[in-house]
């Protein structure tokens, strides 16, 4: 459902909508892209915006480009409940929500420097998701803990 955010992010021809991201959380999304401006991406992003019954939500529009399944999979980390909308010719070809899987495997390393996945084997690192929102992940190898900060400071 369009709500007044139209009135603060116009639609765009080609790329990507990442739409429905927890308030204020849309610069940390970027973050986590690696969009920092300097690439010449156009790029805008709405946050704290109206989204219907007097609830908020930030949003996030790339221009030509459209993410790859990795990029998404690191959005479910800090915004659990995104969806994923691909536009093409100002239409939405597709909507998928992020997935947070039970177990987030080689996408970042442990922050424990003991960890075995830290030595010289080819361990590839392993997390159970503790909890979603805000996220925390458990070490499969050393029990550490990885809060929120904690991940985002590897992005
Ligand atoms: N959008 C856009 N440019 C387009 C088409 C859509 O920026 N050419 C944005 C819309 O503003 C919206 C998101 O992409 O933020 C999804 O579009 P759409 O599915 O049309 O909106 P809703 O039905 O409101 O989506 P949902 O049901 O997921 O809330």
């Amino acid at each position: 459902m369009e709500t007044s955010q139209e009135l603060y992010v116009k639609k765009i021809k080609d790329g990507t909508v990442i739409d429905h991201i927890t308030p204020g959380y849309a610069l940390e999304v970027l973050m986590i892209l690696g969009i920092n401006g300097k690439d010449g991406e156009v790029v805008s992003a709405a946050i704290n915006v109206e989204s219907g019954r007097q609830r908020h939500k930030d949003i996030v529009k790339i221009q030509n480009r459209e993410l790859k399944p990795s990029e998404v999979d690191k959005i479910a980390l800090i915004a659990p409940n995104a969806t994923i909308n691909i536009i093409r010719n100002y239409g939405v070809v597709s909507k998928k929500p992020v997935e947070l899987p039970p177990t987030i495997r080689g996408m970042m390393k442990c922050d424990n420097p003991s960890c075995i996945s830290n030595s010289r084997e080819p361990i590839k690192t392993q997390f159970g998701v503790e909890q979603r929102q805000p996220a925390r992940l458990r070490c499969y190898f050393c029990g550490h803990i990885m809060e929120r900060e904690d991940i985002l400071k590897q992005f």
